[in-house]
């Protein structure tokens, strides 16, 4: 299929910002995006805005129109709800739009806002992702369901905190000198180990944040950025979504993620890759076990063997496949309607070089964003290449 070209890239920095509302902070990342390409929102010709917990945060739903006029755009603007994978599937439904050639120019991303809200009202918020029949009746909330997927799978496969926590401490470490993380934090094992439980076999720092952000993506035909002179030597070649059952007892092994798996495959066969052709990941890191679990579903590890990679120094700043340089979700933030935009925002500048961290991936050409929502019922996979 078609290349995609990434013509601009926004992000607000991700954090807490509990007075901003959601369509403020779209703005701001729409005006990054715009800025980035030189470009105005006059060749907008569509939207995709994903959010998930608006109506919970804000009491605010029909937000395409709300996304379209906080980027200054009169067009056709729709709302994708995935979860946590929203702008991940909004970033999805604008390449499909580029590539049938009904658009030349769709401005795609997200944004969350989540801390004006209690932990508590935030779990329960985010709750609604998961099987709100069986598993919230049970009393399930993320970090819950993630820790039941951990300890089967140190059950099936070994492993143990220490592992996890290496997971964390990479990210952590990626993050420092990233401005637009929540954490520029440095941690080590002890402030892992010794940090409160959240849900055994998780602590504080194998989770994600509470956070408020927002990014923005424009993306355009490659006949448009040449007829324009658009800067855009990265594109996305190749995307995969797929869903899995809802509620973790409906699935038959909870230490895989299928749904990754066959998005990844999709993504791969549609860009001509293979997980071979890999050089930089960014993946959906809601809590260590995932970062895990997404690069087995990537292919990039065998079942039972990721567990380990950061341990092994394989997926850290310096190691053969980085994994997370923006800091992850872990330490960059998880503004969930935002993540998935994020992720491609981030990626684009590593590849790009004009990343804190691009130093460290200089030679890198293919790179792979993995978005997940909730217990990975749904996933959106991406392959960006450089291409000019
Ligand atoms: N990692 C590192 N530090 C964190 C953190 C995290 N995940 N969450 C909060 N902190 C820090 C805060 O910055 C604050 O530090 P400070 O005292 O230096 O200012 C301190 O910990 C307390 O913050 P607070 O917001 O009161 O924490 P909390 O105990 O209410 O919430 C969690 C912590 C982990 C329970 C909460 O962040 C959470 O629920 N995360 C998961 C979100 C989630 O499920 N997302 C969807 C994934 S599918």
């Amino acid at each position: 299929m078609s290349d995609v070209r990434v013509a601009g890239v926004g992000m607000t920095p991700f954090g807490k910002s509990p007075e901003r509302t959601a369509r403020d902070l779209f703005a701001e990342a729409a005006g990054k995006a715009y800025d980035d390409a030189e470009l105005g929102p006059d060749v907008v010709e569509e939207v995709f805005f994903g959010n998930f917990m608006g109506e919970f945060a804000e009491t605010q739903g029909h937000q395409g129109p709300m996304a379209a006029k906080a980027a200054g755009v009169t067009a056709p603007a729709t709302r994708v709800d995935s979860a946590c994978a929203s702008s991940g599937a909004a970033v999805r439904m604008g390449i499909e739009r580029v590539r049938s050639g009904q658009a030349d120019v769709v401005l795609v991303g997200g944004a969350e806002r989540m801390t004006n809200l209690s932990t508590a009202d935030g779990t329960e918020a985010l709750g609604a992702a998961a099987d709100a029949l069986w598993e919230l009746r049970a009393g399930i909330t993320f970090p819950g369901a993630y820790s039941l997927m951990a300890n089967r799978y140190f059950h099936e496969y070994g492993g143990d905190r220490e592992d996890l926590a290496h997971i964390a401490i990479k990210n952590h470490a990626n993050a420092v000198n990233n401005d637009l993380a929540q954490f520029n934090k440095a941690i080590d094992m002890d402030d892992v180990l010794d940090a409160p439980t959240v849900c055994s076999p998780f602590g504080l720092f194998d989770c994600s944040p509470m956070s408020d952000g927002a990014s923005a993506i424009l993306l355009a035909s490659p006949e448009f950025v040449e007829e324009h002179g658009v800067d855009a030597p990265v594109a996305i070649t190749g995307t995969g979504q797929d869903s899995d059952n809802l509620a973790l007892h409906d699935r038959d092994d909870v230490t895989k993620t299928p749904a990754a798996k066959r998005a990844a495959e999709q993504a791969y066969a549609d860009a001509g890759i293979t997980s071979d052709d890999i050089d930089v990941a960014e993946v959906h890191d809601c809590f260590t076990i995932a970062e895990a679990l997404a690069l087995e579903s990537l292919g990039l590890y065998e079942h039972g063997e990721a567990i380990g990679a950061a341990r092994r120094g394989e997926t850290t700043i310096d190691g053969e496949l980085p994994v997370n340089l923006s800091g992850g979700l872990k330490a960059k933030g998880h503004p969930v309607g935002a993540t998935g935009g994020a992720q491609i925002s981030e990626l684009t500048k590593l590849l790009r070089g004009d990343h804190v961290n691009s130093d460290a991936v200089s030679d890198a050409e293919v790179g792979v964003t993995h978005n997940a929502g909730g217990t990975v019922a749904s996933c959106v996979v991406n392959v960006l290449e450089v291409v000019a």
